[in-house]
């Protein structure tokens, strides 16, 4: 289905506005395409789901990474963090601009969780299935390859307070709520909101925000749709 997007991109060019197909995966394609008319030219974005390096790469229960895939442009952010971690170099300058705001509003920012290795999220989630069963682990935690943090591109983030780390009741604290409202304007999005289990297949993380870019961050939060919704993908 993703592949079809960029054939569509021609059969677009030439139909432009004008076309008529209703089919569900023309549909789904163009969503993922912007065409922007500006005077004589049209441009066109192509939002890649697929490819690991992507800034839209989709990572889910359905779509997992190999056991192999690191992040080649891993840095350590220079911004405050609960312990030694990595980033993707991409998303630095936002995140910097982020913490900085967040600051100004009175909002004290910490990650405590940036990319996780196929290794490390396998211990985890044998961990956890361990302590809750594998019912319960899987509505909170990513099988090995599923998890968006392989991608260097999802960031847990606590107040620097502690206060809720990791908790429900996070979204109640000023940075929560600073991130809730703001995060998309620095390209983050909030990945599992609450009542989209369903869809997301994880219950609500207040805390979990994913990188995939202020353009799409804004129209993703402006949608109030989840990445699954919004792309119309599974
Ligand atoms: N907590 C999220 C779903 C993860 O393990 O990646
Ligand atoms: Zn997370």
């Amino acid at each position: 289905m993703i592949i079809m997007k960029k054939t569509f991109v021609f059969f677009l060019l030439f139909c432009c506005f004008g076309c008529t197909a209703e089919n569900k995966i023309l549909s789904t394609s163009i969503k993922n395409i912007n065409i922007i008319e500006k005077a004589s030219t049209i441009e066109i974005d192509i939002i890649d789901l697929e490819s690991f390096d992507s800034i839209q790469i989709l990572v889910n229960k359905n779509h997992s990474l190999p056991e192999d895939y690191e992040p080649k442009d891993l840095i350590e952010p220079n911004v405050s963090t609960t312990k030694k971690l990595f980033v993707r170099e991409v998303l630095h300058d936002d995140l910097m601009e982020m913490f900085k705001e967040a600051e100004n509003d009175g909002a004290y920012l910490s990650i405590s969780s940036g990319y996780r290795s196929y290794q490390y999220q396998k211990t985890l989630f044998n961990n956890y299935v361990a302590r809750d069963g594998i019912e319960a682990a899987s509505r909170y935690s990513a099988r090995p390859g599923q998890s968006e943090h392989q991608t260097g591109l999802a960031l847990d983030i606590a107040a620097k307070s502690g206060k809720c780390t990791l908790s429900s009741c996070f979204k109640e604290t000023d940075e929560g709520k600073w991130l809730n409202e703001n995060a998309w304007k620095y390209g983050f999005i909030l990945r599992y909101p609450e009542g989209k289990e369903e869809i997301t297949g994880y219950m609500f993380e207040p805390w979990h925000f994913r990188y995939v870019g202020k353009k799409e961050a804004k129209k993703i939060f402006e949608s109030g749709l989840t990445v699954e919704e919004y792309y119309d993908v599974k």
